[in-house]
């Protein structure tokens, strides 16, 4: 099987994840191909029997260059898709204060890739997302905006600036296997 890993990233948090991904997916024998967003020609997707699909988090949604991207797949493409992001806010799997933060900061991004499988009757096989540590301009604004207890933000800053880590990417790798099985199970 023929599968594309597409990511959009700028201080590589993504890229980490995309590698991953990429190193699973050839333990299982396909023929992977791996490309940052800029380097793709919509028209490639055809030959492919599953995108992977990366992106950064910014401003609460996929990035920009994500969405346009999404935006260009035709009606009932011939692949199906999977989603994954990092963003810097938690993942949500905290307290009720780390899930309302998740949903507000990064909550958009999975929703974003479910609208568009709608629109384009796109198979969508699975979602991924993890901590990416933050530029210092990001985490200011977190630091002034959202976490601006002092004892709450000492906390985040020391834990956010080691994703994505090793258990990131051993999941991320987990997610690879899982959107395999249910391409096999919709395809069967
Ligand atoms: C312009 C900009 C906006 C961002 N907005 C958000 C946001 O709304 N929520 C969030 O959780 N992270 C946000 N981030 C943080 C990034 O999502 C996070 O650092 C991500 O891991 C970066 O991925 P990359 O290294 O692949 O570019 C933003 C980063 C930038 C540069």
């Amino acid at each position: 099987m023929k599968i594309l890993i597409v990511y959009f990233t700028q201080t590589k948090n993504t890229e980490k994840v995309a590698t991953g991904i990429y190193e699973e997916l050839l333990t299982h024998g396909h023929e992977v191909h791996i490309e940052k967003i800029e380097g793709i020609t919509p028209g490639i997707l055809e030959d492919y029997s599953i995108i992977f699909m990366g992106s950064a988090c910014h401003d609460a949604d996929l990035a920009q260059p994500v969405k346009q991207f999404l935006e260009g797949i035709p009606h009932s493409p011939p692949y199906k898709m999977a989603g994954f992001v990092t963003h810097s806010t938690f993942t949500g799997e905290g307290g009720n204060r780390e899930r309302e933060l998740y949903d507000q900061w990064a909550g958009k991004c999975i929703k974003s890739f479910n609208q568009v499988s709608q629109e384009k009757n796109l198979d969508f096989l699975g979602y991924f997302h993890c901590r990416g540590s933050p530029t210092p301009e990001i985490a200011d604004f977190v630091h002034r905006v959202i976490l601006t207890d002092e004892d709450e933000w000492n906390q985040y800053k020391d834990e956010v600036a080691k994703h994505p880590d090793e258990e990131d990417i051993q999941r991320a790798k987990e997610f690879a296997d899982t959107v395999l099985l249910e391409f096999r199970r919709l395809t069967a």
